[in-house]
Order: structure tokens, then C-alpha cells, then sequence
């Protein structure tokens, strides 16, 4: 399997996406393996849009996250439910934007140098398996476009692994 992810720069954000999504179904398809399956994830969003710490949090037990593949500088192992940007998602079971991480109540610093910050849930059947966390070195730096694409993303990657 030869599959690059980088994209041509100087394209705008949602063509982006548009393309990432399209490979992105090819790159996930018959395979069931959370681990392989994340890991390739966070590796493809990594190449795509060079993301600054992009990787997951699976759930662990009733009340923590755990430390799953990313791409970027080491990651705390644990997070509560309802701790940080990525145990509130959890908790309230929704994507969180949070544009300054200093703003944040509770944020969890695993990088000094983190400033803006998005989180997605992975729910099947209302069940939530975990988290993508993605974070940026620029303030204010995911948008609704991000949402979207991440959003669906996760949509895709939980068909996939969990139906
Ligand atoms: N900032 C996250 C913790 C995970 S690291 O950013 C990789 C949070 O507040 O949940």
C-alpha cells in the first residue's frame, strides 16, 4: 500500500478535506484493528494538514481516558471524564472548539507551547469509544471547516471499525 496524503499548498481549506476524504475511505477500508486503524489516522491527518499533536484518547474504564496512537511530543497517559478539553468531550459527549487553551477551565497541559485546540468524540451507537484530540501552536487555529471534516472523519473511521 502506497498511499501519500500530502496535499499541494496554497489550496483552501475545505478542498482539503474534500480530498483527505476521499483517500481517507481507501486508506481504512477491511481493516478492523482500533489500533492499526488510529494509528494510520492520526499519521494521515498528520501529513494532510501537518497538525502540530494530532491522536487519540481511548476509553478505558467508566471514568478515564487513555492514552491512544498520535503523531507529535509525548502525551499524558490519563484523563479523568469531565478533566480537560478531552475528558469534557467525553463527558458531555460533543466536539469541543476551545480557541484559547488558557481560557479553558481545567485544560490539561501536555505541550507548553499548545494554544488552540479541538476534540471530537467517537460515538457508535451512542456508545463513546474515545476521542481524536488535535491541537495547534497558533491561537484560534480549527474553525467550523475543521469541525466538519474532523467530524466526519471520526464518522467514517467508526463505521468502519465498529459496525
Ligand atoms: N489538552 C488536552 C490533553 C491532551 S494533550 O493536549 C495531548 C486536554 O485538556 O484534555
Amino acid at each position: 500500500m502506497e498511499q501519500r496524503f500530502t496535499q499541494a499548498p496554497g489550496i483552501d481549506k475545505k478542498t482539503r478535506y474534500a480530498q483527505f476524504l476521499q483517500q481517507y475511505g481507501a486508506l481504512i477500508e477491511g481493516e478492523r484493528d482500533e489500533i492499526s486503524v488510529m494509528a494510520n489516522t492520526a499519521a494521515a491527518l498528520k501529513e494532510a494538514f501537518g497538525f502540530f499533536w494530532v491522536g487519540f484518547y481511548r476509553v478505558a474504564s467508566p471514568q478515564e481516558l487513555s492514552l491512544g496512537p498520535f503523531q507529535g511530543s509525548l502525551a499524558c497517559y490519563r484523563i479523568r471524564k469531565g478533566r480537560g478539553v478531552c475528558g469534557t468531550a467525553w463527558a458531555e459527549k460533543r466536539t469541543l472548539v476551545v480557541p484559547d487553551v488558557d481560557a479553558f477551565p481545567g485544560h490539561i497541559a501536555c505541550s507548553s507551547l499548545s494554544r488552540s485546540e479541538i476534540v471530537i468524540p467517537i460515538i457508535y451507537n451512542e456508545e463513546i469509544k474515545g476521542v481524536l484530540d488535535i491541537d495547534s501552536d497558533r491561537l484560534n487555529d480549527f474553525d467550523e471547516t475543521d469541525r466538519k471534516g474532523l467530524e466526519e472523519t471520526i464518522r467514517l473511521m467508526a463505521g468502519a471499525l465498529y459496525a
